[in-house]
């Protein structure tokens, strides 16, 4: 995926978006919903740390507002040394609306540096059937 591609922009527009006084870590994530559509959200930190929300989250709270329910491709922002991957809450978060085959394209402003499949992320997430007795 190259830097003009609509999901890329919407991520970097959301990263330019972060709060993120706290951390100093914008975080900006766009999903391309299963049917179609574009959903962005940024990290929203709180001064009582606990509060904040990840960029995942609030992409996923764009998403079910807009009143789709299935993740196709993210696309997750920062600007760290190392490749940003999603917190295991964000993964459990993204296996509640996606597939194992879900893409995950993680990068920094300046291009996508790795995609990698839900499945490989979370291999082995929380599902209903666990709750079968
Ligand atoms: N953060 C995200 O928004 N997404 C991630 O995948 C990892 C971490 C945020 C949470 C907090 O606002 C900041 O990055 C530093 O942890």
């Amino acid at each position: 995926m190259n830097t003009s591609h609509p999901l890329f922009t919407a991520a970097l527009q959301a990263f330019h978006q972060a709060y993120a006084p706290y951390s100093g870590f914008p975080v900006g994530a766009a999903i391309l919903s299963s049917e179609g559509r574009i959903y962005a959200g940024c990290n929203v930190e709180n001064i009582s740390y606990p509060c904040g929300s990840c960029a995942e989250q609030s992409a996923i709270s764009a998403m079910i507002t807009g009143g789709d329910r299935h993740i196709q491709e993210i696309v997750i922002l920062a600007d760290g040394k190392d490749l940003i991957t999603p917190c295991g809450a964000c993964l459990q978060r993204l296996n509640e609306f996606g597939t194992p085959e879900t893409l995950v394209h993680l990068g920094t402003p300046q291009g996508i540096q790795k995609t990698l499949s839900l499945a490989q992320l979370l291999p082995f997430g929380f599902n209903d059937k666990a709750l079968r007795k």
